[in-house]
């Protein structure tokens, strides 16, 4: 399936954005490991997180849906299904997944995916999982086979920060009373810390010399709990960075996770020079959110250094396209890991700008865009198969001028299934 973006006049009005991918996924998990019922509400239903339904379910876990975002988890016992466990284009559902199943007795399972994910590095995970003691049969790509055992402790150092390693090795070190510590130089996003202490177990996190130390503490046994997910800033990206370039727009998201390692985006969008108002804000399940604005007012370039890129690693694609329209070079700095994301997104981000017309280049593992406050569209672009790369393109379709047109736009449902319609809702032509 195709999408065709064309121009658009001012984006205008409230946009309704769905729950945050990483929250649900460690929800589902989290809850499935843990004792009793855990009930969700705001759980996002993409199909990345309908994989982690799907793979829990064939791991005879309970889940079930009660109404639209609302789950409920029955933890405790997990077997080894029949087959293997499909993760589907979900990075993080695998290798959450991996981490969990590795400190299981009793329980083995393959974990596989589409052939995105299983082109994806996978040794970053298994290095520490293995020095735990897991049993992982496979090299660093997928398909891996997990036999669960009982696990040892480990001091990890997270470089490249990667939320994913961390938490697989955090949901591992559950089953285990031995020390699990974790250094970050560069802090990662902290849900599933956040999201254990909700469920019983404290994970200290100190600020020294070293880097961030996060240590598991020792009360490691999970008991359900009631869990409500914020709106995704990765998603609401899109919607904001359309009316930042769209002149006149004006646009509100409710309820968006604004937790301090995930606002990259949009303290990088208020330096160029967009209009940014947070409001209403307050703690939801442990995690910050609040209301956000965007109004728009003329971008300037900017220069983002790479320790910043953690802070807003899905919304790349979203900023490039930002910078594109605004005046002057902009430099982001430190993108290896975009190399293997979903696509190679550096890859994808330099082509489909310079389809636009946009003149952009990748220097080593930085990325060079040379804004002049307006691009000229009028490209078809391919995104193989990533959601974010489909997303930002039509977005800057809506801002240049001409259209643009993305092709396996179906793909977006993997984090943003009514992407079209909330899009639709502020006035933009998509379709
Ligand atoms: C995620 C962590 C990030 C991010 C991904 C979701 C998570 O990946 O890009 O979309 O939920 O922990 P890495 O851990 O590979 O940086």
């Amino acid at each position: 399936m195709n999408l065709v973006a064309r121009p658009c006049r001012a984006l205008t009005g409230e946009v309704s954005i769905p729950g945050d991918k990483s929250c649900s996924h460690r929800a589902l998990i989290l809850g499935a490991i843990a004792d009793g019922k855990t009930r969700i509400r705001g759980l996002l239903e993409s199909s990345d997180v309908l994989s982690t339904i799907a793979a829990l379910r064939a791991l005879g876990v309970q889940i079930e849906k009660c109404g639209k975002g609302e789950w409920v988890v029955n933890g405790g016992q997990w077997s080894t299904p029949a087959d293997a466990v499909d993760c589907g284009n979900s990075g993080t559902s695998a290798r959450l997944l991996i981490g969990a199943l590795s400190s299981m007795p009793g329980v083995s399972a393959t974990v596989t995916g589409d052939s995105s994910l299983s082109s994806r590095p996978m040794a970053r995970l298994t290095g520490p999982l293995v020095q735990m003691g897991a049993r992982i049969d496979g090299g660093d790509r997928l398909p891996l086979s997990v036999h669960g055992g009982r696990l040892g402790g480990i001091e990890h150092r997270n470089v490249p920060p990667s939320a994913q390693v961390k938490s697989a090795v955090l949901i591992a070190g559950l089953s285990t009373n031995a020390p699990v510590r974790i250094v970050e130089p560069v802090p990662s996003r902290d849900h599933t810390e956040i999201m254990l202490a909700a469920f019983g177990c404290p994970v200290s996190v100190d600020d020294t010399p070293g880097g961030w130390v996060i240590t598991l503490g020792n009360q490691r046994r999970l008991l359900g709990c009631d869990l409500t997910i914020g709106a995704d800033p990765s998603s609401a990206a899109f919607p904001l960075v359309a009316a930042a370039i769209a002149p006149g727009s004006d646009v509100l998201v409710r309820g968006m996770l604004v937790n301090p390692l995930r606002t990259g985006l949009y303290e990088t969008l208020e330096s160029m020079g967009a209009d940014i108002e947070l409001s209403n804000e307050r703690i939801q399940s442990g995690e910050i959110v609040a209301d956000i604005r965007l109004r728009y007012a003329p971008l300037r370039a900017c220069h983002v250094r790479a320790d910043r890129i953690s802070a807003m690693i899905d919304e790349i694609p979203a900023l490039s396209v930002a910078c594109a329209f605004a005046d002057g070079e902009s430099v982001i700095e430190g993108l290896s890991e975009l190399r293997v994301k979903e696509s190679d997104r550096l890859g994808r981000i330099v082509a489909g700008l310079t389809a636009c017309g946009v003149v952009a280049l990748a220097d080593g593992d930085a990325l060079r865009i040379f804004g002049r406050g307006r691009a000229r569209g009028g490209a078809r672009i391919t995104t193989h198969g990533d959601h974010r790369i489909a997303m930002a393109f039509l977005m800057l379709g809506l801002g240049a001028s001409n259209p643009v047109e993305v092709d396996e736009a179906a793909m977006i449902a993997t984090s943003f299934p009514d992407f079209t319609d909330t899009m639709r809702g502020i006035g933009a032509d998509i379709e």
